[in-house]
């Protein structure tokens, strides 16, 4: 029996900075992030959007074409967390008006922790091949203003239908895993932004690559000739493609860098234009490739590499399904896409430091654009959400 996702949907916030404009208030050369780092925009959250809001807003389109009604798992990943002790996945729960015989957790381990929500629902299905489970990922990328780390921000998530013969991608049973505890990127309960050793964490998320590559490869057999394309985790374009180089290097497959950059290109547009998503960030990629390739895709074998900071690696395969686009919802996400508005140096630096407000006080959070839900204020210590959909 073949156990993989089914239906894979995104959302993002409807604004965004350029990078260029960050570099204009940086005094840096723009050419550093359009090329340097292979960033071109990235999504910021209004005040009123928040992992919930991101999540419900991108699981919204299965609740509408009926899809959550066998759910019986909702595993909600991230490291936004915006509460100690209640799960987020509650409220999207909530939100999406799912039956209660439901459960419903939060995981945590960097952006790692969507592919372990993807295969711990694997898991579920393979004992209740009749039931499904909801992987959702969802992030916000936030470090210090002016520092190294701001360019590579952004927001957005990723709501995974995990089922038996799933319509999109089939998960293959070989992983290569990998954990060591490392400092490279981390963030202490009292900070709202990441700490990160940027240089570092692009030589651990490297290591732990080669070190799941082997196991993989050990496992199934396969080498890097019986991949059709790769979707790596994205905290930066020019991160992905420079580790699937470093791979083919040690193993001394040989291919140009043009024959190199084709495997990952189509994997890395959406992120270019959102930033980072964490957990989310390896989906939008595996999204984008589904939905912007202009090959049939069907039966191919897609090399899938998820990376979390502290730090977890995990690679493993999926095989495309026939008939996959008929259930994307690739018009949407266009859309979402070239319809965002863009904002200026202040009014970035502005919804940056408006925050979460933590003085426990009453608040009602002014209305931007956001998707059919948002975060509409904090009453009584409790959040507040809305839904602007019938
Ligand atoms: P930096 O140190 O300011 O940048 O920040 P740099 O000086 O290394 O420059 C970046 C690249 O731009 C370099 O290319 C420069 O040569 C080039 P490279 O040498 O690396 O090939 N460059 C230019 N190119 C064209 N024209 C120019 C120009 N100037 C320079 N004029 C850094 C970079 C990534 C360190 C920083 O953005 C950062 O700290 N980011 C956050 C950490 C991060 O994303 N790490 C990635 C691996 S860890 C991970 O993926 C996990 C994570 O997602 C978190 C999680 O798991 O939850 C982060």
């Amino acid at each position: 029996m073949n156990i993989g996702i089914d239906r894979l949907s995104f959302h993002t916030s409807n604004y965004y900075v350029d990078l260029k404009t960050i570099a204009e208030a940086r005094s840096v050369d723009p050419e550093k992030y359009y090329i340097g780092i292979g960033q071109e925009k990235m999504s910021i959250p209004s005040p009123d959007e928040d992992v919930v809001t991101l999540a419900a807003s991108a699981a919204y389109p299965l609740m509408k074409d009926g899809e959550l009604d066998d759910v019986e798992l909702l595993l909600f990943a991230t490291e936004s967390g915006i509460d100690q002790s209640k799960a987020a996945g509650i409220y999207v729960h909530g939100l999406l008006e799912m039956p209660s015989r439901c459960r419903t957790v939060e995981l945590k381990q960097a952006c790692y922790s969507g592919t372990a929500g993807l295969q711990f629902a694997i898991g579920f299905v393979a004992r209740n091949p009749e039931k499904k489970a909801l992987v959702i990922a969802s992030d916000i990328a936030r470090y210090e203003l002016g520092s190294p780390g701001e360019a590579t921000q952004g927001c957005g998530a990723v709501a995974m239908l995990v089922s038996a013969n799933p319509r999109l991608m089939a998960i293959e049973p070989e992983c290569g895993y990998y954990t060591a505890d490392v400092m490279d990127f981390w963030r202490p309960n009292y900070r709202s932004e990441a700490l990160v050793d940027g240089k570092y964490s692009a030589m651990v998320y490297i290591h732990a690559l080669l070190e799941s590559w082997k196991q993989y490869a050990e496992l199934s057999n396969r080498t890097l000739a019986d991949f059709d394309r790769f979707c790596y985790h994205i905290p930066f374009t020019k991160m992905a493609e420079k580790a699937y180089q470093k791979l083919a290097q040690k193993l001394k497959f040989k291919m140009s860098k043009e024959e190199s950059h084709a495997l990952l290109e189509e994997s890395l547009r959406y992120s270019r234009i959102t930033g980072n998503c964490y957990a989310a960030s390896m989906y939008v990629g595996l999204l984008s490739l589904l939905e912007t390739a202009e090959d049939d895709l069907a039966g191919k074998r897609i090399g899938l590499y998820s990376y979390g900071s502290g730090c977890v690696g995990e690679f493993f395969s999926g095989v495309v399904q026939p008939g996959y686009r008929e259930f994307l919802y690739t018009d949407q996400h266009r859309n979402l896409l070239e319809n965002r508005t863009k904002l200026t140096y202040q009014q970035y630096e502005d919804i940056f430091n408006y925050g979460v407000p933590t003085d426990g006080g009453e608040y009602v959070f002014p209305q931007y654009k956001t998707g059919p839900f948002r975060f509409s204020g904090i009453s009584q210590h409790k959040r507040e959400y809305e839904s602007l959909v019938d």
